[in-house]
């Protein structure tokens, strides 16, 4: 949500400013704007629409030569994406400017108390205020950084604000309260970000800045204080090297970075089970920091995050009551606390969150740790607020996620559900070591059955070509089957913007088979043979809709002949076991809303009113 730049250093602040807001641009994509320190006087430039709009206007009519500039590229909350609107944003004698990420939740009092000492305010967004204050402080004789402690004291809300003032061009002073951002420490250059991607071209030393802290820096020098002013504590902060590179932040050939996440999951399986097991397949989540003793009292488990990462915890539901015999709820996140849930000390939370930024799912588990329950977070943005605030952390170890639709990000979210819950029947003794084992062998050969699926991708892409007309489809799923429908169908809609819904293949005959008409595309997610009525009741649920005229797209393992008459498109999976064929059924759903979305000349990327990372409630 919003994506922040800021620089100090000997090279052309626009260019650097540009290169991290192309990088950010996932973030938001509504409008986009830069401000530069150059002659003692800001110099400024914002544009309506995507990035490109500002190149555009730059490469028309460029900014002066500076050391020192801040970016914003905007996801709009308060105030429709204009010019206007756009950030930067500039104090009334347009001496600092801003950008801002989150949202100011009292800028309603604070604009109207502007207003009556006769300020004028040009937008509509809560974070030109911010601009105004800076500014008043600052020319009542306050240091940049001094005014930016006294103006956060009085801001609620989220937020992560970057100001330059033009009559100190050699410092850009930032602020976060619950939204992310980090400094990148570069050789007599420094850079802020929302995330480090944004300077991963110029450093990999990083340093992540902990909640209500504001940061200055300069060419070689980075000073943290807390919002009363007071040098921040050393363990308050922490800096970290990145340990992936520029490449992986880049598009590899492919044309959209969606496509390219799908084609990396074989080897983001592979790393994120790396170090996690022993030769003979015992689990060692070395990096949990609930300790045995906890984990075997846990009595109940929650699992919470939104979206995608929602649909992953459905799935961790069924194989974790079933390996551990725990009771698991799924909440989505945004309801969690809202409905009071029964939480206690024995009661394990655990928030699954791709950027490890989603305000909803942040909100939850400090409701959940203030009612004193464990929370373990499960993320895949390495220091990010969720995590840095939950008792314990598995990293999903997919590498940066830049594609607005999550994918590898799920992918790696359901292998961490699976080690969790292998983990847990492992430390509770609800399994045999060598059933954990059985499993952990099949998860190592996920990567595998993935690729193949990836070889085959050219049929998936045939049937989007053909299909790029319609105008609903429908996903059917049952158990671990279900929660695949349903993410096929959220991938549907928000990339190909088409009517898309995914049902529990039992609940069809309740209602949702009235949806069914003539050639109307249902896809059928079929569980393995294994468990043989699952299976049975799955290819009944095939027939009903077929005999009211649907196409039916069967996705069946390799060998379920069964199917093969009810099926007008057959996409073979390969022979998993049923807690584990998510990993597989997902992979032609994800390539299919990816390719229907190309061929309609969508923006695979960055699909419409959409965001990456969800930093507002
Ligand atoms: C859909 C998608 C979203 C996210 C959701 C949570 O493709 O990506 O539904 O899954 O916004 O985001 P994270 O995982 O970052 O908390």
């Amino acid at each position: 949500m919003c994506g922040i730049v800021g620089y100090v250093g000997p090279q052309q602040a626009e260019g650097v400013v540009v290169e991290g807001l192309r990088r950010m641009e996932y973030r938001g994509y509504d409008s986009a704007g830069i401000a530069l320190v150059h002659d003692g006087a800001i110099a400024a430039r914002k544009r309506a629409g995507k990035l490109a709009n500002l190149e555009k206007a730059l490469a028309e009519d460029p900014l002066p030569r500076a050391c020192t500039g801040i970016g914003h590229t905007r996801w709009a909350t308060h105030g429709a994406p204009t010019d206007r609107n756009a950030h930067p944003h500039l104090g009334a004698g347009h001496r600092v400017a801003v950008v801002h990420n989150g949202i100011i939740e009292n800028f309603a009092a604070l604009r109207a108390g502007l207003e009556r000492d006769g300020h004028e305010l040009e937008s509509e967004t809560d974070t030109e205020v911010a601009a105004h204050l800076l500014e008043s402080a600052v020319q009542s004789g306050a240091t940049l950084t001094e005014a930016m402690q006294q103006v956060c004291r009085r801001l609620e809300g989220a937020f992560t604000l970057v100001a330059l003032d033009c009559h100190d061009p050699d410092r850009v002073v930032a602020a976060r309260r619950s939204s992310p951002l980090v400094v990148g420490v570069g050789d007599g250059e420094t850079f802020l970000a929302s995330d480090v991607s944004a300077f991963i071209a110029h450093t990999r030393d990083a340093l992540e800045l902990g909640q209500d802290q504001v940061v200055t820096i300069s060419r070689d020098a980075v000073e943290v204080s807390d919002f009363d002013g007071r040098p921040a504590r050393a363990d308050s902060y922490r800096a970290y090297h990145v340990d992936w590179d520029l490449s992986a932040a880049e598009k590899g050939g492919y044309d959209w970075f969606m496509r390219k996440e799908i084609h990396e999951q074989p080897a983001a399986i592979t790393d994120s089970m790396l170090g996690r097991h022993d030769a003979e397949g015992a689990l060692q989540l070395d990096e949990l920091r609930i300790t045995e003793g906890e984990l075997r009292a846990v009595d109940k488990i929650i699992l919470v995050g939104c979206g995608t990462a929602n649909y992953a915890s459905m799935v961790a539901k069924y194989a974790i009551e079933h390996w551990t015999r725990i009771p698991c709820e799924v909440e989505l996140a945004h309801e969690f606390r809202y409905r009071d849930p029964i939480l206690t000390r024995d009661t394990l939370v655990v928030a699954i969150s791709q950027s490890g930024e989603t305000a909803d799912t942040l909100m939850a588990i400090r409701h959940a740790r203030q009612q004193r329950s464990k929370v373990l977070a499960i993320c895949n943005t390495n220091g990010s607020t969720i995590p840095r605030e939950s008792d314990a952390v598995i990293y999903t170890h997919a590498g940066p996620e830049i594609g607005v639709a999550s994918t590898k990000g799920f992918m790696t979210q359901l292998v961490a559900c699976y080690l969790l819950g292998l983990y847990l029947a492992q430390v509770r003794g609800t399994k045999y070591g060598d059933e954990i084992a059985q499993i952990v062998r099949e998860l190592d050969r996920m990567p595998a059955h993935v690729q193949r699926l990836l070889d085959a991708a050219d049929e998936v892409n045939a049937l989007a070509e053909e299909l790029s007309g319609t105008r609903s489809v429908l996903f059917l799923g049952r158990h671990t089957g279900f929660p695949i429908a349903l993410e096929g169908a959220l991938k549907l809609k928000e990339l190909a913007y088409i009517h898309a819904e995914g049902f529990a293949a039992g609940e069809l005959k309740h209602g949702p088979i009235a949806l069914v008409e003539d050639r109307l595309p249902v896809f059928c997610v079929v569980p393995p043979r294994g468990r043989d009525q699952l299976h049975d009741k799955m290819v009944s649920g095939i027939q009903e809709v077929r005999a009211r005229g649907a196409r039916t797209i069967v996705l069946a393992e390799e060998g379920d002949d069964e199917v093969t008459r009810y099926a007008d498109d057959l996409i073979r999976l390969p022979v998993v076991p049923t807690l584990l064929q998510p990993m597989v059924a997902v992979v032609p759903l994800q390539l299919f809303a990816c390719e229907l979305a190309s061929r309609k000349g969508h923006d695979v990327d960055q699909p419409r009113n959409l965001a990456k990372s969800v930093t507002v409630e």
